[in-house]
């Protein structure tokens, strides 16, 4: 591998290699977050028809929030990430249920080679902003090989909606609700996003979907940071 790619694995800002960090995830997230009703909002604002015909990649899968019920609506899902206790998390909740249709595979946006046909959705939850911005063009160059045309792209993560001359009032306001909602340790790992991770504004994010090969359908944000996009591709552009 040449010695100029971004090396995924090193886990910048929040560290889910951690094994520590694995097994506290769920309990934690689901302070504030309510995986079944999140993943009903995501069929919902996709407008998805007779998901059990679909086939389905969750890059970033993590401990399977999207993915544990994505096996329970959809044909197949591949859950792919690049830590694997966390995987192993989302593999300890499959093992006592009867599903055979999911399988894990340990890589990321760059090094995840999907060696079956294009699926019909490719969903990315909380993951992106992983990648520093160059790499997230590359990674979505990717994507569109991994999707139909036709298919849908799903992202769903922090984008900066606001005017850069504003940001600082506008990150600290941000982060002071986080704390109301989610409370101390959640306003701490805010704070380790916006300085070492790479979110990014929605204008140069949407220029980027859109050079990679799809049409932005819908974009919706209740707070303009979490946002989600329903893209198509609209065009294959092999790489
Ligand atoms: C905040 S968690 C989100 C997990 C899950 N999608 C959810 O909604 O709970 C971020 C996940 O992204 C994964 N991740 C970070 N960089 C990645 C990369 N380059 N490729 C794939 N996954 C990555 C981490 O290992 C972690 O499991």
């Amino acid at each position: 591998m040449s010695n100029w790619i971004y090396d995924e694995y090193k886990h910048c800002g929040v560290d889910y290699s951690s094994e520590e960090h694995a097994k506290k995830y769920d309990t934690e997230h689901q302070t504030f977050r309510d995986y079944e009703k999140e993943f009903n909002s995501m069929i919902e604002f996709l407008s998805l028809k007779n998901t059990h015909e679909l086939e389905v990649i969750d890059l970033g899968c993590g401990t399977g929030a999207t993915s544990v019920y994505a096996t329970k609506q959809f044909k197949k899902v591949y859950g792919v990430d690049i830590s694997d206790v966390m995987i192993s998390q989302a593999k300890k909740k499959l093992s006592d249920m009867d599903i055979s249709n999911i399988e894990f595979i340990n890589a990321g946006f760059l090094s995840y080679e999907h060696k079956n046909e294009p699926v019909d959705l490719l969903i990315t939850k909380a993951a992106f902003h992983h990648l520093p911005d160059f790499w997230k063009q590359i990674a979505l160059l990717k994507m569109n090989n991994m999707i139909r045309t036709g298919g849908i792209l799903y992202i769903h993560d922090v984008v900066f909606h606001f005017d850069a001359a504003d940001y600082k009032e506008k990150i600290d306001n941000w982060i002071s609700i986080f704390e109301k909602n989610a409370g101390a340790k959640f306003k701490e790992e805010v704070e380790t996003h916006i300085r070492d991770e790479y979110s990014t504004f929605k204008w140069i994010l949407d220029g980027m979907i859109e050079r990679a090969g799809f049409r932005i359908e819908n974009c919706r944000s209740n707070d303009e940071f979490i946002t989600e996009y329903h893209c198509v591709k609209v065009k294959n552009i092999k790489i």
